[in-house]
């Protein structure tokens, strides 16, 4: 029975009432009136802080924001997606990453069949595969050690394990045989080249991540490792191309079938499930590279601190869960002040590539104008969403956020604690008050977007370049300590509010035909680009565009 659109049923209309009422009041005027501010939008879950107080709302907003929550049956959504239920409607199945890290001793039975013994066997095997190479003994083709281990893959299958490879970057494990890992992910094959210039072959062993193994940027970054190691290996030293596809590659993909075509070796395969969605898979052999660097017991840290956020979800009441109330932000942010920006700044070096995972993460989940049942929305839906390292954003494009015409939303990401386990003293010292003049800094700014004038301290009229307009809502997120537990309940509170704003939204989160098509398309000229067939099927523009290409490849120069 088709429903009433989110935007035309009771507790939106009151809330868009209720915005033309508040939209004005400027956040200084809400601090002034309420000195418990700070306390009232306040919760802490699994290691984390979030003040919400930043945001543009009353206690009027928040509760219409949840009535709004509960008319679109986000308690019911919670227990569906937990529970197994096949939310992901375009492609029939369930979206299941929070099994990826249940414990081994919980049981979740989808359609008959419990799928917590074949998570922990998946995590068992990568247990094996770590600890042979941690001691030295995951040897190349040529009998030496393996020193060197390339992530080959693209999107979900590369931004996970790269954030938090350096986000963890304290927890490298220091008393084992030590294993480098690189990422290599761009089709034009930048980084691999890189590393290819500077990799002993003899040495290195690529990770073939590819959850449906057919991506081609994957595949051909895969192909021309393999004839780099063939024609240094079997070429070279005659070593037999069939121990070089055993000892230099893993595979790690949700289909056995095209591992095994491609060469992988059955025991070098990890495997996944259809029902573990791309962006949110770095829980399980996708992580691979996380284990490599931090070993198995800080990697199931990760997975524990990840499971009780996702408990904390499961179990907190509307007005005091996390996930829920961080997408309650975005949601009045984006369709009841039109604020349709969205920044991620971190104040911690290790999570420089946290901002590049959440635009995958929210962007490609929530970047969708059709409903899931298929009716164009007649709403806003997933912001347009960046970011970089605060401290270093702060010399880039902090002006538009304090003086630009564009209103932000900003959340502010930073570990409290730092720097405790530094052994040199004096290096502590100043390592500490690096800490401090970084919190120091956060704090300042949030301020300052959010009171404009009224955070300065300065007698006497300003001219209007020099002026602070403020108003520019945003939230602080706080880890007591950045460790392998409070990442990942982090990462798992934003999976959590993505999932809670699409399901008010009305939109399936976990399917991405927009990239598919793009996909699809990108094979057709590609085909046009190589067989000099089929030209004028194309657009003006993309055949001017071909016929560059062409003209510089017979020339071996630009043509202009
Ligand atoms: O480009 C879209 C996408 O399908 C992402 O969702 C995914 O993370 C990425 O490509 C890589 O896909 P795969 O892991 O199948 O190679």
């Amino acid at each position: 029975m088709p429903t009433t659109p989110i935007d035309q049923r009771g507790a939106w209309r009151a809330l868009a009432a209720h915005a033309r009422e508040i939209r004005e009041t400027h956040l200084c005027t809400l601090f002034a009136d309420d000195p418990e501010r700070h306390r009232a939008y306040t919760r802490q879950a699994a290691g984390l802080t979030v003040d919400l107080s930043k945001q543009r709302w009353s206690g009027d907003s928040l509760a219409r924001l949840l009535d709004l929550a509960r008319e679109a049956e986000v308690p019911e959504a919670i227990q569906r997606l937990l529970g197994g239920e096949r939310v992901n409607v375009s492609e029939n199945r369930p979206a299941l990453h929070t099994a990826l890290r249940l414990p081994q001793d919980a049981s979740l039975v989808v359609e008959g069949e419990d799928l917590v013994p074949g998570v922990h066997r998946t995590l068992e095997h990568m247990e094996t595969m770590v600890e042979r190479f941690h001691a030295g003994q995951w040897r190349g083709a040529t009998g030496k050690a393996i020193r060197h281990v390339v992530n080959l893959g693209v999107g979900g299958s590369d931004l996970g394990p790269l954030m938090v490879t350096h986000a963890l970057s304290d927890y490298r494990l220091r008393d084992v045989h030590s294993v480098e890992v690189h990422f290599a992910s761009t089709m034009d094959g930048s980084q691999l080249a890189d590393c290819l210039g500077r990799l002993d072959p003899e040495a290195t062993l690529f990770v073939l991540s590819s959850k449906s193994f057919t991506t081609i940027d994957t595949l051909s970054n895969a192909r021309t490792a393999r004839d780099w190691l063939m024609a240094r290996l079997e070429g070279e030293e005659g070593v037999d191309p069939e121990l070089v596809m055993r000892q230099h590659f893993i595979g790690v993909s949700a289909s056995p079938e095209k591992m095994a075509e491609w060469g992988i070796a059955p025991a070098h395969q990890l495997e996944f499930w259809e029902w573990v969605g791309g962006r949110y898979s770095l829980w399980g052999g996708i992580g691979l590279p996380i284990a490599l660097v931090v070993g198995m017991k800080r990697f199931r840290e990760l997975l524990a601190g990840a499971h009780a956020m996702d408990e904390h979800f499961r179990t907190a009441a509307l007005a005091d869960n996390l996930p829920v109330l961080l997408a309650l932000a975005g949601i009045w942010n984006v369709n009841f002040l039109d604020i349709r920006a969205h920044s991620i700044l971190p104040y911690d070096g290790r999570l420089e590539y946290f901002a590049a995972y959440l635009e995958q993460l929210e962007m490609e989940s929530n970047g969708k104008s059709v409903t899931a049942e298929g009716r164009e929305v007649g709403y806003s839906t997933c912001p347009v969403l960046w970011g970089q390292l605060g401290p270093n954003a702060q010399h880039a494009f902090y002006q538009l956020l304090h003086q630009g015409t564009q209103a932000v939303e900003c959340d502010f990401i930073a570990p409290l604690r730092r720097y405790d386990e530094v052994e040199n003293e004096a290096t502590r010292a100043h390592l500490k008050g690096q800490h401090r003049l970084t919190l120091a800094n956060c704090f300042a700014q949030s301020r300052l977007l959010a009171l404009g004038d009224d955070a300065i301290d300065e007698p006497g009229e300003r001219p209007g370049h020099k002026r602070y307009r403020g108003n520019q809502p945003s939230t602080t997120l706080l880890l007591d300590e950045l460790t392998p537990s409070t990442l990942g309940a982090l990462i798992a509170l934003y999976e959590h509010k993505v999932f809670v704003q699409a399901t008010i939204w009305g939109i399936n989160p976990f399917d991405q035909w927009g990239v598919e098509l793009g996909k699809q398309i990108a094979g057709e000229t590609q085909r046009i680009l190589e067989s000099h067939e089929g030209l004028e099927a194309m657009d003006a523009s993309t055949r001017a565009l071909i016929e560059a290409a062409w003209a510089a490849d017979a020339n071996g120069k630009v043509a202009t």
